[in-house]
């Protein structure tokens, strides 16, 4: 039997589930999901149990100054360039049990196959978790593995700060110290391959009654953060015709952002997740209100085109009344995964006899930036109703099993 296949047939089911399950208690919120954030007490805690469940299944574990984490299994040539796999395990503060951390835990899984079925690849097998793929505490996402790619400089990220002023940099090395006890490795890496299974985080697989989503590619992303600086007064007795409210100004540069972002062929995708209003009280004129804005798109034409339009549109729209600042904080461009790994996906996919489409992903990876320095691609598992970014998010332990097997066929395929 080759190895694809008996590293397949390695991969245990129930043992997947059951750390999945595990790892969602820690950071668990009412309806069955998970908030479980970057560099907190929680993220170290279920980074202890990954670690753990890795070491009994004989693989090295590291550190990289990103607080990326690593875990190394051998195989007959240590000095190969490894096959690279994994995902985030950071949540979204209303998050799901299977965002993220299902890479992870599938590349474990894989990993624990490699252990259980002696199996011998020609070449190491590295399970990473990035660090802060979410961006949901400290903005922008993906900082690992932009760090680790090279895209962005580490110290770049230092002084963004959470909702409550903590400092990316204070976070990252109070984290650093937690782990002081695992071997460190340096940033940076050429994998010979990566692959990354995730969940669709949509309704296609579902809704089509497929297993896997082949990923031909991701689109493209920008993050902007929106400052509008007013002057807070007293609500009773300022007259209208003397406010600099933040608040109305904000309210009609969305207005015109929702004008400028309209896409009759609902492609495009704006939203505004988050604002927040100084000094938030019922009898103040708001004085600054700050707000996010997500925006993407498939072609990178039209990102160039409405993102670079963003701030002349809120600027103008607020009006003389306020101050207006537009920082934007990510721009990843649309990319095409490597078409060797597709059609290695697709290959195995079909030899496990599962039904699989093409399809580009909606949300962004990690593996955008891994796809700057190695030949990259992804595989999806249905979401159930395609809910995602919700504690409603659910994949059954069958769908999952199947993504992984595929993921290790894949892996032991590119591995010659
Ligand atoms: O936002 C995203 O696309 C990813 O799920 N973090
Ligand atoms: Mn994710
Ligand atoms: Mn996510």
């Amino acid at each position: 039997m080759d190895k694809a296949r008996a590293l397949a047939g390695a991969v245990d089911e129930a043992r997947q589930w059951g750390r999945l399950m595990e790892l969602a208690r820690i950071g668990a919120i009412p309806g069955d999901g998970v908030n479980r954030q970057a560099l907190t007490a929680l993220d170290r805690a279920a980074r202890r149990l990954l670690i753990g469940w890795a070491e009994a299944a004989g693989a090295q574990v590291s550190v990289d100054a990103a607080a990326n984490l690593w875990l190394r299994k051998e195989g007959r040539d240590p000095a190969a360039a490894p096959l690279l796999t994994g995902s985030h395990m950071d949540s979204q503060p209303e998050g799901g049990r299977f965002d993220g951390i299902y890479g992870v835990v599938a590349g474990l899984e894989v990993l624990s196959a490699l252990h259980d079925s002696g199996v011998v690849l020609e070449r190491p097998l590295e399970v990473v978790a990035w660090t802060n793929e979410e961006g949901s505490r400290f903005a922008p996402g993906c900082m690992g593995s932009m760090a680790w790619s090279g895209q962005r400089p580490l110290e770049a990220f230092a002084e963004n700060t959470d909702a409550d002023g903590v400092r990316f940099g204070d976070a990252l090395a109070e984290h650093l110290a937690a782990e002081s006890d695992l071997p460190r490795r340096p940033l940076g890496g050429r994998p010979h391959v990566y692959i990354e299974a995730h969940i669709e985080q949509g309704p296609r697989l579902e809704a089509e009654g497929l297993d896997i989503g082949v990923v031909t590619g991701i689109q493209g992303s920008r993050w902007f953060t929106v400052t509008v600086t007013g002057a807070s007064a007293h609500a009773g007795t300022t007259p209208v015709s003397l406010r600099r409210d933040a608040l109305q100004a904000a309210v009609r540069a969305i207005q015109a952002l929702n004008t400028l972002m309209a896409d009759p062929s609902d492609r495009l995708r704006f939203t505004i997740g988050s604002l927040t209003v100084e000094p938030g009280s019922s009898n103040s004129v708001a004085g600054r209100v700050r707000f996010t804005i997500d925006l993407r798109h498939p072609e990178q034409v039209v990102l160039q085109e409405r993102g670079d339009a963003v701030e002349e549109t809120v600027r103008r729209a607020a009006g003389p009344v306020a101050e207006v600042a537009v920082a934007e904080s990510f721009n990843a461009p649309p990319l095409d995964f490597d078409p060797a790994v597709i059609a290695d996906i697709v290959a195995e996919t079909q030899t496990l006899g599962l039904r699989w489409t093409t399809m580009p992903s909606g949300a962004f990876h990690d593996a955008q930036l891994v796809a700057s320095v190695a030949p990259t691609g992804m595989i999806f598992v249905p979401s159930r109703d395609g809910i995602s970014h919700n504690p409603a998010e659910f994949t059954t332990a069958a769908q999952l099993a199947a993504g992984t097997r595929v993921l290790a066929a894949a892996l032991a395929r590119a591995a010659n």
